[in-house]
C-alpha cells in the first residue's frame, strides 16, 4: 500500500503510521500542527517517525493546493484520514474550529480524492452514538442524538463520506473509535491528565461522582484495526473499533493510582452536558469484517503509559527543555 495519513503528527496518527512503515508500505502525511494542545509533543512524533525516514508535511488540509500537490507527488492507493478538532469541551469555547478541520477539511480532501482511484478510511467517534440508549452501542444504531458539536461534525462526515462514495463509487470505510489511550497520547485526556496530577502530587478534577463510563481502547489495539480496515475489500463500511468493556473515572482513578503509588487528591465539579453517561462497544461487525480483538487490558495499556510519561519527564529534565509537553494548559476534558 502507500498511504496517506492525515493528522499524521497526532496521537493515533503517529503510530498508525509507524505500524505501516514497520510493515513495509510507502507511508507520507501531513499535519496542521496546530496548537490544541501543546505542538512541541507532535513535533516530538514528527521526530520518531523521522526515524524510519517519514516525513510529516506541515500543511493545513483546507489548503487545496497543497494538498494536491502532495497527492500528485505520492500517488497514494489508501488514504487514512485522521485530522480533526477533537475534544468535545473545546466546542464551547472554538466551536468554528470544528466546522474548519472536520468539515470543510474533510469536503477538500473528498474532492482532491474522488478522481483517484484510492480507498479511504476515515476516523469517526464513538462520540456519535451520543444520547442512545442502547448499550452497547451497534452500528445499526440510527446515530442521530449528538451531546456535542464535535460529536455532530463526526457524524456530518460520515454522512457527507456517503454521498461522495455515492457519487463516485469510493471505497471507504469508517472507524468509531472509543476513547484512545496510550504511550504518546493526548494531554487533553483524563487518563494523561491524571497521571500528571498524581505524580506532582496536584489536585485532579473528577466530574460528578465519578460513576461516568469509558470504553477505553488501547493504542496498539486501534492500530490493528486501522491496518485490517484498510486491507479490507468493501465498497461501503462503519465500524466500531472498542475495547468492549466499560470502566468509570474511578475505576480509571484507582489503577492509576496502584500504578504511580499514589493517592490522588480530588476535587468535584458537576457534570457537563457535554459529556454522554456511557460509552461502550458492540464490535460484532468489526469482529466478522477485521478480525478485530482488543488483547490489551486496562490495567497493562495503563502501564504502559504510565512507563512512557515518566521517561518523558525524565528526558525533558536531562534536555532542560524550557517547554515540556504537557506543560502548558490544554482545553478540553476528554
Ligand atoms: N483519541 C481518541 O480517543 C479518539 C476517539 C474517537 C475519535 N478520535 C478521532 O481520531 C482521530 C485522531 O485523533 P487523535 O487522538 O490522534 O487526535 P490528535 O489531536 O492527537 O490528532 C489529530 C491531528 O490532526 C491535526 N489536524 C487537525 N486539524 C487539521 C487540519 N485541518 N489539517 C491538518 N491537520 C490537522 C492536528 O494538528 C493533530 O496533530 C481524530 O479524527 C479524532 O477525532 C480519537
Amino acid at each position: 500500500m502507500r498511504v496517506f495519513v492525515t493528522g499524521m503528527a497526532g496521537f493515533i496518527g503517529m503510530h498508525a503510521a509507524r505500524r505501516l512503515a514497520q510493515l513495509g508500505h510507502a507511508v507520507a502525511g501531513c499535519d496542521s500542527y496546530n496548537n490544541y494542545y501543546n505542538p512541541a509533543l507532535k513535533r516530538a512524533r514528527a521526530a520518531e517517525l523521522a526515524k524510519l525516514g517519514v516525513m510529516i508535511e506541515p500543511f493545513n488540509l483546507c489548503d487545496g493546493a497543497a494538498l494536491k500537490e502532495a497527492l500528485d507527488r505520492f500517488r497514494p492507493t489508501h488514504i487514512l484520514h485522521l485530522a480533526a478538532q477533537a475534544g468535545v469541551r473545546y466546542a464551547r469555547e472554538v466551536p468554528l474550529s470544528y466546522i474548519e478541520s472536520n468539515i470543510t477539511g474533510w469536503v477538500q480532501l473528498l474532492e482532491l480524492c474522488k478522481e483517484r482511484n484510492v480507498r479511504m478510511v476515515y476516523a469517526s467517534s464513538s462520540s456519535v452514538y451520543g444520547l442512545s440508549q442502547q448499550v452497547p452501542f451497534s452500528e445499526e444504531d440510527s446515530a442521530l442524538k449528538p451531546a456535542n458539536l464535535y460529536a455532530a461534525t463526526k457524524r456530518s462526515k460520515e454522512l457527507i463520506g456517503f454521498s461522495y462514495h455515492h457519487l463516485y463509487q469510493m471505497p471507504m470505510v469508517g472507524l468509531r473509535f472509543f476513547t484512545v489511550y496510550g504511550p504518546w497520547g493526548r494531554p487533553d485526556m483524563a487518563y494523561y491528565k491524571f497521571t500528571k496530577a498524581l505524580l506532582e502530587e496536584q489536585p485532579l478534577t473528577i466530574f460528578g461522582d465519578g460513576s461516568m463510563q469509558r470504553d477505553f481502547t488501547y493504542i496498539d489495539d486501534i492500530v490493528d484495526g486501522i491496518v485490517a480496515a484498510l486491507q479490507l475489500n468493501v465498497s461501503w463500511e462503519i465500524l466500531n473499533l472498542g475495547g468492549s468493556h466499560p470502566y468509570s473515572v474511578l475505576e480509571l482513578l484507582a489503577a492509576l493510582e496502584k500504578l504511580t503509588g499514589k493517592r490522588g487528591l480530588v476535587r468535584s465539579e458537576p457534570v457537563s452536558s457535554d459529556e454522554v453517561k456511557t460509552t461502550w462497544a458492540d464490535l460484532t461487525r468489526s469482529h466478522q469484517l477485521l478480525d478485530y480483538r482488543p488483547k490489551i487490558s486496562l490495567e497493562e495499556g495503563l502501564g504502559s503509559f504510565v512507563d512512557w510519561y515518566q521517561e518523558r519527564q525524565r528526558l525533558e529534565t536531562l534536555s532542560g527543555e524550557d517547554s515540556p509537553i504537557d506543560r502548558l494548559s490544554v482545553p478540553g476534558n476528554r
